[in-house]
């Protein structure tokens, strides 16, 4: 196991609560929470849907992909990477190693989750059928690229925290 990156890292389909679980479990344990979207938002100062929109899907991606490699660089908190990041082989060879918790949702809970909020562009349209299509195609990837997994399906924060730190404790004794 890599000892120096972060505590852990949260993959997972959008909606499975990577941020808000992320969030509440770095404060918990008294580190800093980061996350690949707002990084690249930050570095870019343009919001996800806009570089979607301005510059496509591919740019974005290769945004992304250095975004996850810096940060499993840096980072030694709680860290959330895009839903779709782990479509990139390189991104999941650069999770080899780490400790990654794979957040999963069924549909009715994603779709409670993603009506607060920020925009998705991958999700435009149809919602639904493009959230199970997206989460089918990639939950193989999560699954490969995953230590544990957790599902939190009408779990609190707190109790998907705590469920987070059980497969934790469990994956490693
Ligand atoms: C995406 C998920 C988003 C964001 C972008 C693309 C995807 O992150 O990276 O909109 O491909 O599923 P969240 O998983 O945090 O929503």
């Amino acid at each position: 196991m890599i000892e120096h990156g972060p505590r852990v890292v949260l993959v997972g389909p959008p909606g499975s609560g990577k941020s808000t679980i992320g969030r509440r479990l770095a404060e918990r344990w008294g580190v800093r929470f980061r996350d690949t979207d707002l990084d690249i938002e930050r570095s870019t100062g343009r919001s996800i849907s806009d570089l979607f929109v301005e510059q496509g899907e591919e740019h974005f991606r290769t945004l992304e992909r250095q975004a996850v490699t810096t940060a499993l660089a840096e980072h030694q908190g709680v860290l959330a990477i895009g839903g779709g990041a782990v479509m990139s082989e390189q991104v999941r060879q650069a999770l080899g190693g780490h400790r990654v918790v794979s957040l999963d949702v069924g549909l009715a809970a994603a779709m409670q989750r993603l009506q607060m909020n920020r925009s998705r562009p991958l999700l435009v349209g149809n919602v639904r059928g493009r959230w199970q299509e997206l989460a089918d195609e990639r939950r193989p990837l999560y699954v490969e690229v995953a230590t544990t997994s957790v599902l939190t399906d009408g779990l609190t924060i707190n109790q998907a925290v705590d469920a987070v730190e059980l497969a934790l404790n469990q994956a490693v004794s």
